[in-house]
């Protein structure tokens, strides 16, 4: 019987249409420029816009439709659709059936669709999720989405959160590739992931779910407000721990070393976590993709977003190997490593 390996086809990016600027934000919330660029690495991020109808589905369509673009498939050939966010545009429909509405309109297919929730970490347990149901033979063109609009969860008047997130989706298209490929063939060569489970207090967003409802007096009184909470510093030091011991991880596995890789992404988040992270795992920055200036946190749109600039940039060649890295509430962390297939932009 012959056996599969999961090849990364294709990316593409959906980009909000507005702009914050850090100047925009010392107008309403008390900072500055200068505090956040140093202490973060951010220049700007950019927010979905409403009234231009722009909404994490629709914004998934279009990153979807340029990956799928690039890998050469068609929307109707894909069997499964996997949507990692934490700010799905509603409950119910879930976003993954949206974006696959988007993409073909209504139907009813035999396509496997589902909304992934790991946080920050959700587009790596996408691809995850997505290389296991392709090694098990059953899917063979997976659709992984990647992205987050938490500007819906910020509390815009806190300082130490309003200024580090913006919203952002990426996709990546999928494809089976048989055994006999796999030695040259761009695949994912492997993955390890882990939870910090109980460790609600450093990082959460309360309220609006089943424990405390929007329909309940408690949430109604607004004691559990539906916005990111976060302990900064706690949660600092466990990412650059974690993100660096699966980085050593997943290489160890695989019979590689951090000489061996050509561009380690790591989850953007704040630009000293990557640096600290990068020196722990052994990486020169100077094949560390950065764009947390551009964009902020994204949460599951980060990594999703970097590939997809990188393959538009001409940045990724054919064999490079990639290093892929994660944290998010939960908490959720990861690293995958993969070989890139293509020169193709
Ligand atoms: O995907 C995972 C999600 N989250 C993260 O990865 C975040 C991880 N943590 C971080 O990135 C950093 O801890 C922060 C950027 C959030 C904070 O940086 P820090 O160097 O840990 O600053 P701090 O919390 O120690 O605050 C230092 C000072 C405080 O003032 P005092 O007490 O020293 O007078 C803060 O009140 O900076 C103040 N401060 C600000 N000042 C201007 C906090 N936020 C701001 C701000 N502008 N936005």
């Amino acid at each position: 019987m012959a056996s599969f390996h999961a090849a990364l086809r294709g990316t593409g990016l959906g980009i909000p249409s507005k702009v914050l600027t850090n100047e925009d934000l010392a107008k309403f919330v008390d900072t500055n420029d200068e505090w956040i660029r140093t202490r973060t690495g951010i220049r700007e991020r950019r927010l979905l816009d409403r009234e231009k109808g722009e909404s994490l589905s629709l914004l998934g369509a279009q990153a979807a439709q340029e990956a799928l673009d690039k890998a050469g498939i068609k929307a109707e050939e894909l069997d499964a659709v996997i949507c990692c966010t934490a700010t799905p545009d509603t409950w119910m429909p879930i976003s993954a059936s949206r974006i696959l509405g988007h993409l073909r309109g209504r139907v009813a297919v035999d396509v496997f669709t589902a909304d992934l929730n790991a946080a920050c970490s959700g587009y790596l347990a996408g691809l995850h999720v997505a290389n296991n149901f392709i090694r098990s033979g059953l899917h063979k063109k997976v659709l992984v989405v990647g992205g987050d609009i938490f500007s819906s969860i910020i509390d815009w008047t806190d300082r130490t959160t309003c200024i580090l997130f913006g919203d952002g989706v990426g996709a990546s298209v999928l494809e089976a590739v048989e055994e006999a490929d796999a030695s040259t063939a761009p695949v994912i060569l492997g993955a390890r992931f882990g939870t910090l489970a109980d460790f609600d207090h450093f990082l959460a967003v309360e309220g609006g779910g089943s424990a405390a409802p929007f329909t309940s007096a408690e949430f109604e009184s607004r004691k559990k407000r539906p916005v990111i909470s976060m302990n900064g510093q706690e949660v600092f030091k466990l990412a650059c721990k974690h993100m660096a011991q699966k980085a050593h991880e997943v290489l160890a596995d695989s019979g590689y070393t951090t000489r061996d890789v050509r561009w380690f992404v790591p989850h953007q988040a704040n630009l000293r976590i990557i640096e600290m992270v990068a020196r722990m795992a052994e990486m020169p920055m100077d094949r560390v993709y950065v764009n947390v200036d551009r964009w902020g946190n994204t949460s599951a749109g980060t990594v999703a977003v970097a590939l997809a600039e990188m393959q538009r940039g001409g940045m990724l060649k054919k064999g490079d190997l990639v290093l892929l890295d994660v944290f998010g509430g939960g908490f959720t962390y990861g690293a995958m490593l993969l070989r890139w297939g293509t020169d193709a932009t």
